[in-house]
């Protein structure tokens, strides 16, 4: 049954695509349509059900820039995303003059940013719509919208502050047939300090648990392998519900369970942990379940308490190394990667030396490293202590190299293994080889045919390469 919004949406589609027919008349051909996407995981989610609707109301889905409706879907976590987006619309409106039925939009976290909007406003006006992260589900009627004649050569801008409803079956086209994300909470209460995620992704919203099964059972009658469960704070699923539907929520180690129970689910991983909220019963369904993957993502930031504190992110070092040691002590296969800042306010050299002191003792599979980028609007952007950039770069190549090293080690150290790997795709360099992803996320390149793809394979791991192997099937 659909619910009012997915009616209205799927009416939406359908007469975009009496216009999308139109206009593959007056061209001659299919309209192409792609979707560029900025950022993380759950943007990459976001992009394929926005791919999925495009597909839906009759466009070809291409990866080329040249497309008839293009969007970007941007992100705004670190500031370096922002340059990049500004460079592409520069390249794009100059090519839009010479072939004017082209549509352009501009979605994601970054609009839901005032300052941004202004500029696109000002700056780009050859866009044709601006939608956030809220109200994506919408998307068939703004496309229905933008594609009316009444609308040409107007900017429509779509972006809400406040997000309640949820529709949830709405078309989505996976970029991998064997492989899907599942969104299972959206937005984040934590508030760290230097995040800009609570801003422009809103409160914590958890989905129904028979909602996401139904999706996750969907997905394997439909060749899925792998899913991957999505949230900022997974360990907080189903917490913040109100009261009187809390009798419908379970918390996340049991949905976890009840997914990689799903017949047909191969792998399931989930993305993101909070170090905060690990639990014991989290770690017992994954110890117990073979096909959960070995392999967990819990965000350190920094390894000095002072600077965790400022942060406000709820536990200190000592903490973490308690939890990541019980990992280790029950888990022990399961790899274990991070992700940390540097640079943050206040942080001196002392500081970075404890942070490289964690990274020494949990000793991660990989860590994501960032410099610290000053977010408007975080309380961390108006702290009077912000470091030199010099000061930060050193502090950032220090921990680098000790990143890579414990990386490097730590992938020698399987070498000589056989572990499963699910085929995801051939070699783009070597066609002869396939490129296989492993239980604890690494990567394996091996001969094998293209028809292997979306299979799981047994796979010996004879040489390490830095963050892959080379190997073969056993
Ligand atoms: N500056 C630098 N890195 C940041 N991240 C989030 N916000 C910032 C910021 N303002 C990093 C965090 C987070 C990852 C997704 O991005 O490490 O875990
Ligand atoms: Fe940002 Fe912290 Fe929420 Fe992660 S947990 S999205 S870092 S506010």
């Amino acid at each position: 049954m659909r619910n009012l919004e997915e009616q209205r949406e799927y009416e939406a589609i359908q007469r975009a695509e009496e216009k999308v027919r139109a206009l593959s008349v007056s061209l001659g051909r299919k309209p192409t349509a792609c979707v560029v996407t900025f950022g993380c995981q759950m943007n990459a989610r976001d992009s394929e059900k926005l791919a999925g609707i495009l597909e839906e109301a009759g466009y070809e889905i291409t990866d080329s820039e040249e497309a008839d409706f293009l969007i970007y879907n941007t992100c705004t976590v670190r500031e370096n995303a922002d340059k990049r987006l500004f460079g592409r619309l520069g390249a794009v409106g100059s090519a839009k003059k010479k072939s004017p039925w082209r549509k352009l939009a501009v979605c994601g976290c970054m609009m839901q940013e005032e300052i941004h909007t202004e500029k696109i406003r000002k700056s780009y006006p050859f866009v044709d719509l601006i939608f956030g992260t809220h109200n994506l589900y919408t998307f068939p009627s703004l496309l229905d919208a933008v594609l009316s004649p009444e609308n040409e050569g107007t900017l429509l801008i779509d972006v809400w502050d406040k997000a309640d409803a949820m529709a949830e079956r709405l078309p989505s086209r996976r970029k991998y047939a064997f492989k899907s994300g599942v969104n299972i909470m959206f937005g984040c209460d934590n508030f760290c300090s230097y995040c800009i995620v609570p801003y422009v992704r809103g409160r914590e919203r958890s989905r129904r648990p028979e909602e996401i099964l139904e999706e996750v059972k969907r997905l394997a009658d439909d060749g899925v392998k792998e899913v991957m469960l999505l949230g900022q704070n997974v360990n907080s699923y189903g917490i913040k519900v109100p009261e009187e539907e809390r009798s419908c929520f379970v918390d996340f180690p049991t949905l976890l369970a009840r997914v990689a129970e799903t017949p047909g689910i191969g792998r399931v991983r989930f993305m993101t942990s909070h170090p905060r909220d690990l639990s014991d019963e989290l770690i017992e369904v994954i110890r117990e379940h073979g096909n959960i993957a070995r392999h967990i993502h819990l965000p350190l930031q920094s390894g000095s308490d002072r600077i965790l504190k400022r942060m406000n992110r709820g536990y200190d070092r000592e903490r973490y190394l308690f939890v990541t040691e019980k990992i280790r002590e029950r888990i022990p296969d399961a790899a274990l990667t991070t992700d940390i800042i540097i640079g943050f306010p206040g942080e001196e050299p002392s500081d970075v030396d404890q942070t490289i002191d964690v990274v020494e003792r949990v000793r991660f599979q990989n860590a994501f490293t960032f410099l610290y980028s000053r977010r408007t609007g975080t309380p961390a952007a108006g702290f009077p202590d912000q470091v030199a950039h010099d000061t930060a770069q050193q502090g950032f190549d220090r921990l680098l190299s000790v990143v890579q090293r414990i990386a490097g080690e730590e992938t020698a150290a399987h070498v000589g293994e056989v572990q499963e790997a699910l085929a995801e795709g051939v070699n783009e360099d070597h066609p002869g080889l396939l490129t296989g992803r492993l239980s604890n996320n690494l990567l394996v390149h091996f001969p094998g045919e293209a028809a292997e793809v979306g299979q799981f394979v047994r796979v010996s791991l004879d040489e390490a390469h830095g963050f892959y192997y080379i190997g073969k099937r056993v």
